[in-house]
């Protein structure tokens, strides 16, 4: 059995085997410049690596996302950061578990385990810096003394620079069972549940989610999300995209499950990239209690009426 005795190191339950990042997810897209005036515009940074689009955010040497350029925008793979003597113990679980692993695709670095979700997704587990925050997220509000203006005026307004990647949130078939899926051989944990829409988060410290599912009928990619300090830029950040023509999203709302405050912007293939501020903090020694929720009860608390093709899957079927 892979359960250990628990002993105090700082991030990491050495009681248990999970995953501890959501390294990075990997998409195809039909035109990789229009995705890189799309994540510019965002506030990301971007680099090329050959066939490849990084996604970057300033001060922060972690690759958070990868294009490539394909027919249609399609989520590619996840990839889960792994603690490096943790490798061995997840292989032989996959193997205990009997989920077949397999070779990277071309063009994949490292020597991570790859392997097939419930769904057919591709997963790879890499062994990894840490990537999750070690802390809750800080964020503040930004206020004035009496007597001095608070808010700058419109042309001095700073760019929203996004400072990590937060989640995604993905299509499945089943959301119990992907749940169970992914509980199982990566160790993830629910966090909460509201209908068919489940959050999971790490073990080892972690954001209310880092990983989320949504029911459809077939996989897809919905949305990633990114963390940014204050409602403030949450805003701002909406604005900053609208500017530019990126008009279609949904908020400022915030989210019931998480907390935290939101704005969805729109892609350029019909999938969300998300500004959101103040995201709940599961930490590493505590287990948090998964709940049950009523969707109506759970989504949101305030804000705008989601767009009504917002939880509409434009994905392919087609994993090749
Ligand atoms: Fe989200």
């Amino acid at each position: 059995m892979e359960e250990n005795p628990p002993t105090r190191q700082p991030n990491r339950r050495t009681d248990l085997l999970g995953v501890h990042s959501l390294d990075h997810f990997s998409l195809t897209v039909p035109d990789l410049a229009q995705a890189e005036s799309f994540y510019r515009t965002f506030g990301l940074a971007t680099a090329d690596q050959g066939s490849a689009l990084g996604l970057y955010t300033d001060g922060h040497p972690h690759r958070w996302g990868s294009l490539t350029e394909g027919p249609a925008k399609k989520l590619r793979h996840l990839s889960f950061g792994v603690y490096a003597d943790d490798l061995p113990r997840f292989e032989r679980r996959l193997e205990r578990l009997g989920v077949p692993r397999l070779a990277p695709p071309p063009g994949a670095d490292g020597d991570g385990l790859w392997f097939h979700d419930c769904d057919g997704l591709l997963i790879e587990l890499r062994d990894a810096q840490k990537s999750s925050p070690d802390e809750k997220s800080r964020t503040h509000m930004p206020v004035s003394p009496p007597g001095v203006r608070c808010a700058p005026l419109r042309d001095e307004t700073t760019e929203v620079r996004p400072r990590r990647l937060q989640h995604v949130l993905i299509f499945t078939r089943d959301v119990n069972r992907v749940v169970e899926f992914y509980a199982r051989t990566l160790g993830l944990r629910l966090s909460d549940q509201a209908g068919d829409v489940a959050f999971m988060h790490g073990v080892h410290g972690s954001d209310h989610h880092l990983l989320a599912f949504a029911g459809s009928d077939r996989p897809g990619f919905h949305h990633c999300s990114w963390d940014v300090s204050s409602v403030h830029e949450v805003g701002l950040g909406a604005m900053q995209m609208a500017d530019q023509g990126f008009h279609a999203g949904w908020g400022l709302g915030r989210h019931v499950l998480g907390s935290n405050y939101f704005h969805y912007v729109r892609d350029p293939w019909g999938s969300y990239s998300e500004y959101s501020a103040a995201m709940d903090y599961i930490p590493c020694d505590m287990d948090w209690t998964a709940r049950q929720h009523q969707p109506e009860n759970g989504f949101f608390l305030w804000g705008p009426e989601p767009p009504k093709d917002f939880a509409v899957n434009g994905e392919s079927d087609q994993w090749a």
